[in-house]
C-alpha cells in the first residue's frame, strides 16, 4: 500500500509508525467527493470515467507539487477495482510521488470508499501513473529526486524502478501465443458491438494548460467501452479492470475526439472490449491518442458472474484482435498469479515460460528488494565484520549476511552474478549448469547441493537468478534468486528438489574500492540445516562461507569481464 492510513481507515493498512504520527509526505495531494446521482450509471454505481477523472487530476496535482511544473499524464498501469462505489458514498484519493526518474515521476494513487453512515471504509482501487514533466524551451526537464522518509516510502520508492522497466517494456510482451480461432454455434458476430463516437474536447475537459484531461480521454474511452460491452450481453456490465495505458500524443481544446470501441474476445465469464482514441482538428489527419484495453463482467443479482455469448471475430483486424486478447488474458492471469498484491504471499516455485518471464523476474527482484528495505533486522552473530541477522515473520525466517569488500562494485556483480563460479567459494554448490539464458538479465540454473547427512540425498534446485544494475545512486546492483518449475527439469530419484523463495545479493558501491555486500534468504526448510545452528550461535559457517567469498572477489578483482558474458552464449 502507498499509504500511511488515518485512524479511522479500515484494517487493511497499516497505521503509522511510532515517531511518525506528524510526518506527511511533501507531496501527497488529497481529494473527497461525495457521489451525486450526475457522477453515476443508471445503476446508481459511480461510474469508473468519473473516478478515473479524479483520479487523474489528484495524481496530477501530486506531480505538479513535486515537480513544480506542468505535468502531463504519460501512462496508467493496470487497475483492477475491486469494488463499486454507490451514490452517496464517500470516495478518498490520495496520491504520492513515490519516485522521479529523469523527466518522469511515478505517482502512487490508493482509492478509498467511505460509508458515511457506519463510518465503514474500504478500498476500491489502487493505482500507479506515470507523469512527465513538461519539456521547456530549454528542453527535457531535469527533475530533482524524491528522498523516502518512511520504511514504506522506501520499498515504493525501489519497487518503482522495477516497475517502470515493466511498463517500458510492456508493449514488447504481447507474444502472439498462436491459438486457433475456434468456431462457437450461435456467437454475435462482433460486429454488432461496434461503437463509434464523437467528442468535441471544450474548455471544462481540458486542465489548467489547456491539454485534454487525461482523466476525461480515460472517462470518454470507458463509455464507448460499456456500450459496446452492453451490446454483446444485453445487460449492464461491469468493469473490473483496465489493462496498463499510454498516451501516445497531446490532446488540446477544439479537438474532436473520434472514440472506437468493439468486444475483441469474450470469454466464459468476462470479455476484453479495445477502445481506440483518436483526434483531429479541421482537415488534419487523424493523430492516435490511445489505446485501451478493458474486461467486462456481467453480475447476476447475487453478483456472480453470469455465463457470456462467445463472439465471432470480423476477418483480418478482427481475428488478428480476438488472439491478442486471448494472450491478454493470459497475461493477465500470470501476473495476477505471480504478483500477488499482498507483499508477504510469495508463491513457491512458478512454472516458468517466456510469457510470464518478465512478470516472474519482476516479482522475483521485488521480493529481494523488499527485504533489502526492512529495517527491523536483528544481529545475531557477528565474526571479523562478517554480520549475520535474522528476521521472523509470518512463520517464515529470513536472514542475512552483511561484509564489505575491497572490490568495485561493479566488478562484485559481475563476479557473483554468474552462479556457476559460485562453487569456488560455496562449498554448498556441488554443480551448477546453465539451463536457458532468457535474455542478458534472466538465466535459468540448475544447482546441486550436497547431503547435509551422511546417507541422505543431496538437494537440487531449479532457479531463476534475475540481475539488475542501479537505476540510478538511490538503488543497489542486485542478483535475486527464486525457484521456478520446468517441465523438462522434473525432480529427478537421485536428488530432492529443494525450493528457494526468495535469496540473492544486494551490492552497494561505497566508494570506488569498498563495496558492501549483502546476502539474503528467505529460510524454506530445505535452507534451514545449512544455517540453523549458526543462527543458534552454535558455529559460525556463514563466515567461513562469506570470508571464502570475499576471498574469491578479491582474488579476482582485475580479471576482465569477458567471463560474464559467457553466460550469454547459452541458448
Ligand atoms: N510509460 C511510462 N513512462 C513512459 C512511457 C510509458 N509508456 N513512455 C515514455 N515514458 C517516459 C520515459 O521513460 C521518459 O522518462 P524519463 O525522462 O524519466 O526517462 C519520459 O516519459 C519522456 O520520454 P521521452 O523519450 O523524452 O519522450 P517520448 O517521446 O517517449 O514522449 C510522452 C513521452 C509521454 C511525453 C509523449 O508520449 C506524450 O506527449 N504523450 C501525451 C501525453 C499527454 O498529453 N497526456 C494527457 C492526455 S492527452
Ligand atoms: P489493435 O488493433 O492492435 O488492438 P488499435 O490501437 O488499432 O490496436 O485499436 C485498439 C482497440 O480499439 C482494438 O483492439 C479494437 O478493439 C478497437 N478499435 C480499433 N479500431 C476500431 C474501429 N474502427 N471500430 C471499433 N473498434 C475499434
Amino acid at each position: 500500500t502507498i499509504l500511511r492510513s488515518s485512524s479511522r481507515e479500515n484494517g487493511q493498512h497499516p497505521g503509522p509508525a511510532e515517531g511518525e504520527e506528524t510526518y506527511r509526505n511533501p507531496t501527497e495531494v488529497k481529494m473527497s467527493q461525495i457521489v451525486l446521482p450526475c457522477h453515476a450509471n443508471h445503476c446508481g454505481e459511480l461510474s469508473v470515467g468519473q473516478l478515473l477523472k479524479w483520479m487523474d487530476s489528484t495524481a496530477c496535482l501530486s506531480a505538479e507539487r513535486h515537480a513544480s511544473c506542468s505535468c502531463i499524464t504519460a501512462s496508467v498501469d493496470d487497475i483492477h477495482f475491486e469494488h463499486t462505489i454507490g451514490v452517496g458514498n464517500v470516495v478518498n484519493i490520495i496520491a504520492k510521488v513515490n519516485r522521479a526518474f529523469t523527466s518522469s515521476m511515478e505517482v502512487g494513487i490508493m482509492v478509498t470508499c467511505e460509508d458515511l453512515y457506519t463510518d465503514r471504509q474500504w478500498k476500491v482501487c489502487h493505482a500507479f501513473a506515470t507523469f512527465v514533466a513538461k519539456r521547456t524551451e530549454a528542453g527535457k526537464v531535469q527533475l530533482k529526486q524524491v528522498f523516502p522518509h518512511t520504511q514504506m516510502e522506501q520499498m515504493e520508492y525501489s519497487l518503482a524502478a522495477e516497475r517502470r522497466r515493466m511498463r517500458l517494456i510492456h508493449a514488447e510482451i504481447i507474444t502472439d501465443l498462436l491459438s486457433k480461432c475456434q468456431e462457437y454455434q450461435d456467437a454475435v458476430p462482433a460486429e454488432r458491438t461496434r461503437v463509434e463516437s464523437v467528442e468535441l474536447v471544450l474548455p471544462p475537459h481540458a486542465n489548467h494548460q489547456v491539454s485534454t484531461f487525461g482523466g476525461q480521454i480515460m472517462a470518454w474511452m470507458e463509455n464507448v467501452a460499456t456500450i459496446a460491452a452492453s451490446r454483446l450481453c444485453n445487460a449492464h456490465p461491469t468493469l473490473r479492470s483496465i489493462d496498463m495505458f499510454h498516451f501516445r500524443g497531446p490532446s488540446h481544446i477544439g479537438d474532436r475526439l473520434v472514440l472506437k470501441a468493439i468486444v475483441n474476445n469474450a470469454f466464459k465469464h468476462s470479455m476484453e472490449v479495445g477502445v481506440c482514441a483518436e483526434a483531429y482538428q479541421g482537415g488534419e489527419p487523424l493523430r492516435h491518442i490511445n489505446s485501451a484495453f478493458m474486461t467486462f463482467e456481467v453480475l447476476d443479482s447475487d453478483r456472480k458472474p453470469c455465463t457470456l455469448p462467445r463472439i465471432r471475430p470480423e476477418p483480418v483486424d478482427g481475428k488478428r484482435r480476438y488472439k491478442e486478447a486471448i494472450a491478454r488474458k493470459k497475461i493477465r492471469l500470470d501476473r495476477k498469479y505471480i504478483i500477488s498484491s499482498k507483499h508477504t504471499e510469495v508463491p513457491l516455485s512458478v512454472p516458468w515460460d517466456s510469457s510470464n518471464q518478465m512478470y516472474l523476474s519482476y516479482n522475483n527482484v521485488s521480493a529481494l528488494k523488499l527485504m533489502d528495505t526492512r529495517n527491523n533486522w536483528i544481529l545475531t552473530s557477528e565474526k571479523n565484520k562478517v554480520r549475520l541477522y535474522t528476521l521472523e515473520e509470518n512463520q517464515m525466517l529470513s536472514f542475512k549476511v552483511e561484509m564489505h569488500v575491497s572490490v568495485g562494485a561493479g566488478q562484485t556483480f559481475h563476479l557473483l552474478s554468474d552462479l556457476r563460479r559460485r562453487k569456488e567459494w560455496d562449498q554448498h554448490y556441488e554443480s551448477c549448469e546453465v539451463i536457458n539464458q532468457a535474455d542478458e538479465d534472466d538465466t535459468l540454473y540448475r544447482v546441486a547441493t550436497p547431503s547435509v547427512s551422511k546417507r541422505g540425498k543431496g538437494q537440487d534446485f531449479i532457479l531463476l537468478a534475475s540481475r539488475r544494475k542501479p537505476c540510478d545512486a538511490g538503488d543497489p546492483y542486485l542478483i535475486a534468486l527464486r525457484s521456478v518449475t520446468l517441465p523438462t527439469h522434473p525432480p529427478t530419484e537421485d536428488y530432492t528438489r529443494g525450493e528457494v523463495l526468495c535469496a540473492g545479493f544486494a551490492i552497494w558501491e561505497e566508494s570506488s574500492t569498498v563495496t558492501k555486500v549483502t546476502y539474503y534468504n528467505k529460510a524454506t526448510p530445505g535452507v534451514l540445516p545449512y544455517i540453523s545452528t549458526d543462527i543458534a550461535g552454535l558455529s559460525s559457517s556463514f563466515y567461513s562461507a562469506f570470508s571464502a567469498c570475499s576471498h574469491f572477489l578479491e582474488a579476482n578483482k582485475d580479471s576482465t569481464l569477458m567471463y560474464s558474458f559467457r553466460a550469454m552464449q547459452y541458448h
